[in-house]
């Protein structure tokens, strides 16, 4: 049976993945309704011509004439901008899969929420920035949260149906990011191409950034919380360096389960894309033999302070851990332009969410999507200004 399906952040590195598997599953297995992307009209009009969406979105509004005439005469639709993503978000699916980078992913993904159907979750920002939203509202509406995120999804696979209540701990696995190795003095001059250099995975540039300063890590702890349903103390992190292990299930009678394989996107992506099924992907086999070994070890907090930073936020709140995404994004966007140095991330973002504690802007819990959007909005402005030497 055919299952229609949206790729938000079409033109992305998870988008792109998607559309990957699509090509090569059987004719027929997926109708594709909506692809969308925020400023790359080149790549979305070629990705629809490909793929022959229903329609086709690009949400800065500037480039709508420019998409228009790229799929003039494929009797593909065309739209433009914010509110025109998330009518599209909103279409009739089977699945969604939520792709966009950032905060600006949340009224997309919620729209996507509100049909009842999968939401395959790649934006981790929506469950960082608003969890209890996007949790309460999938209950409500009868939808299906599929994490997408490596860890995320190899925990969901190891938990037994019905065993959650019985879970001791879940352990996220790290590669650790190019400095795994570096000291902090050498990390001061890190370069842009440096810390774009991962050592595994071939990601998009803001998750690559924080896979360097473990932010994202911290982002995947408090995404694992409000996904699963557990405190702080039960989500571990351990640097693993192969990244074929991707997370662990510790239950109270000692018993661990895990999910292995290569580290290749295209594995959690199509268990979400054939859930409850499986389909085949063209990702290497895992050879244990020539693997030979695998390590762990405790990650850096001391030069890594993200994590650290991010656990506090979770600690904190909703209002924290908004604010802890925001001022991330700032801070990666000005390091990606040259305009900070790479240990000066974790450094502003924990200087703006002690701001915006002393001013009392962070609350506890949100009420709505809204509350989480004003939070990123106050964080961003107070980041451009502590960046700009006007005090915040
Ligand atoms: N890449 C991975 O392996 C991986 C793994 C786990 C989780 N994730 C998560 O998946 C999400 C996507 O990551 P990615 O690496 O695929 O990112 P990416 O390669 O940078 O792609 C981002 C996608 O979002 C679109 N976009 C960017 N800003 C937007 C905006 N303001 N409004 C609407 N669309 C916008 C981009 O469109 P344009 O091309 O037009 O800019 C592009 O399609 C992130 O939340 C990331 O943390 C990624």
């Amino acid at each position: 049976m055919s299952r229609r399906i949206s790729i938000l952040g079409a033109t992305g590195s998870v988008g792109t993945a998607t559309l990957d598997l699509v090509s090569r599953a059987e004719t027929g297995s997926f109708e594709l309704v909506a692809l969308t992307a925020h400023s790359n009209v080149a790549a979305l009009a070629g990705l629809a011509r490909r793929y022959r969406p229903e329609i086709a979105v690009i949400g800065d509004g500037a480039f709508a004439d420019e998409l228009k005439e790229a799929l003039a005469g494929t009797g593909i639709e065309t739209a433009a901008g914010p509110e025109a993503l998330i009518d599209a978000a909103a279409r009739p699916v089977d699945y969604t899969m939520a792709a966009i980078v950032g905060s600006a992913g949340l009224r997309p993904a919620a729209a996507a929420l509100q049909n009842g159907s999968i939401l395959a979750l790649a934006n981790k920002e929506c469950l960082v920035c608003a969890g209890d939203y996007f949790m309460d509202l999938a209950q409500q509406r009868g939808a299906r949260i599929l994490p997408v995120d490596s860890e995320h999804n190899a925990i969901f696979q190891a938990i037994y149906p019905g065993h959650d209540k019985h879970i001791r701990r879940i352990i996220l696995t790290a590669s650790g990011g190019p400095f795994r190795d570096w000291p902090v003095e050498k990390m001061k001059g890190v370069s842009r191409a440096d810390a774009l250099a991962h050592p595994v995975w071939s990601m998009g540039d803001k998750i690559s950034i924080d896979s360097a300063t473990l932010m994202n890590k911290g982002l995947e702890v408090i995404e694992a919380c409000r996904l699963f349903g557990l405190p702080s103390e039960q989500v571990d992190i351990v640097v693993h360096r192969q990244s074929v292990i991707h997370g662990l299930v510790e239950y109270i009678d000692g018993s661990v389960l895990a999910q292995l394989g290569s580290p290749d996107m295209r594995i959690p992506i199509a268990s979400t894309l054939a859930w409850p099924e499986r389909m085949e992907t063209p990702a290497q086999p895992l050879d244990l033999a020539a693997l030979s070994r695998l390590d762990f070890e405790a990650p850096d907090e001391t030069r890594f302070p993200a994590l650290r930073i991010a656990r506090d936020a979770l600690l904190a709140g909703e209002g924290a851990t908004a604010g802890l995404n925001a001022a991330n994004e700032v801070a990666v966007g000005a390091f990606l332009a040259d305009q900070i140095g790479f240990l000066d991330i974790p450094g502003l973002v924990a200087d703006c969410l002690e701001a915006m504690d002393r001013n009392a802007m962070l609350p506890k819990r949100f009420s709505g999507i809204e509350d989480a959007l004003e939070v990123d909005r106050l964080a961003r402005d107070i980041v451009a200004r502590r960046m700009s030497g006007i005090p915040a």
